[in-house]
């Protein structure tokens, strides 16, 4: 292709392709959400049927500065846009530029094509983010690390909310599971058997709000920060233990008493709580809310695709706007018998 006057003459650290693509997916937080913020474990699963797409092209525009990006928002656009997410991903053209080296004015357009909707806790922020990172190193032919992509993805999150422990950072880009303590991930072993259901309330929920909610909160009550923490933290323990033994029945008890820790921690929603005893009356062996809270999605553990399937339709029936489905162990892998 013709460079653009203003990449033709630059340092040729990099090669500019006619465009460049990014992928990233959705995820749901099993167990530990919010206390992981505060170092206490947590485990992600990946949602690989939720998935955000980027394309990036140096545009024909005049050139501009570093950070002189537009962003085009198809598919299932975030319903509201939140203000900020313009700024935050500009703010990564900014800080990708600045970690490669890569000197280029030229405006970058950007169209991201995300089939997660936002604001359900499904991790569409990092998604996005994390799309938009890979198209720019693949436009500009550059293969990153991934402490590199973990810290400009992050950087996003912690602007996005305000302070991000990285779980939903690692597990948007994770092909497995995630257990994320203290800062330090690794893969938990999955021996149950069994589909996670997704249910989406359709409310429309902030992690910055509520993460912010929950820290004033502690601020305030010291105590009350602790005895969260103990408590999640203990239920998550448990339920590492159980996924590894193949306890499915013992892993949805955990779920059911984390999901009472985030509702008396004020995180849950009427219409959220509705959702999980539908859930639970279906016959799940375990239902909760998940991720940030104050609206978003219920995730429901099934013991087999026929109860899975009776979940799904019983939230439907109930309101749920949408479901999906995750499957683990035997059910996951191609054929399950
Ligand atoms: C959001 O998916 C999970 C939270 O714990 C926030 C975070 O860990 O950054 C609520």
């Amino acid at each position: 292709m013709t460079l653009p006057a203003s990449v033709q003459g630059g340092p040729k650290n990099f090669s500019v392709r006619q465009f460049g693509m990014g992928f990233a997916h959705g995820k749901i937080i099993l167990l530990g959400e919010h206390a992981v913020v505060y170092g206490a474990p947590a485990l992600a699963l990946p949602v690989p049927g939720l998935t955000v797409t980027a394309k990036a092209v140096l545009s024909s525009r005049p050139s501009g500065h570093p950070g002189d990006a537009t962003f085009t928002m198809a598919g299932i656009v975030p319903a509201p846009a939140p203000v900020e997410t313009g700024e935050t991903l500009r703010r990564i053209v900014v800080d990708f530029k600045k970690t490669t080296g890569i000197k280029v004015d030229t405006p970058i357009d950007i169209v991201i094509d995300s089939g997660i909707p936002a604001g359900r806790g499904l991790g569409s922020s990092a998604a996005c983010a994390r799309s938009v990172v890979l198209a720019l190193a693949d436009l500009f032919g550059r293969q990153l690390n991934p402490g590199t992509i973990f810290d400009l993805v992050q950087a996003a999150e912690n602007l996005t909310h305000g302070r991000a422990s990285g779980i939903d950072t690692l597990a948007t880009g994770s092909s497995t599971p995630v257990l994320l303590t203290g800062g330090v991930t690794r893969e938990p072993e999955v021996e149950i058997d069994g589909i996670f259901v997704i249910g989406d309330s359709g409310e429309v929920g902030r992690t910055n709000e509520a993460v912010g909610m929950l820290r004033r909160r502690f601020q305030r009550d010291p105590q009350a920060q602790e005895e969260f923490l103990a408590r999640v933290s203990t239920l998550t323990s448990l339920a590492v233990r159980d996924l590894a033994d193949g306890q499915a029945g013992n892993f949805g008890a955990r779920m059911i008493a984390c999901h009472a820790a985030l509702r008396e921690a004020g995180l849950s929603t009427d219409r959220i709580d509705t959702l999980v005893g539908v859930a639970l009356t279906a016959g799940s062996l375990g239902a909760k809310i998940s991720g940030g809270g104050l609206g978003g999605c219920v995730i429901a553990l099934a013991d087999r695709p026929e109860r899975a399937q009776e979940i799904s339709s019983r939230l439907l029936g109930a309101g749920a706007e949408r479901t999906w489905t995750v499957p683990v162990g035997r059910f996951a892998r191609h054929g399950h018998s």
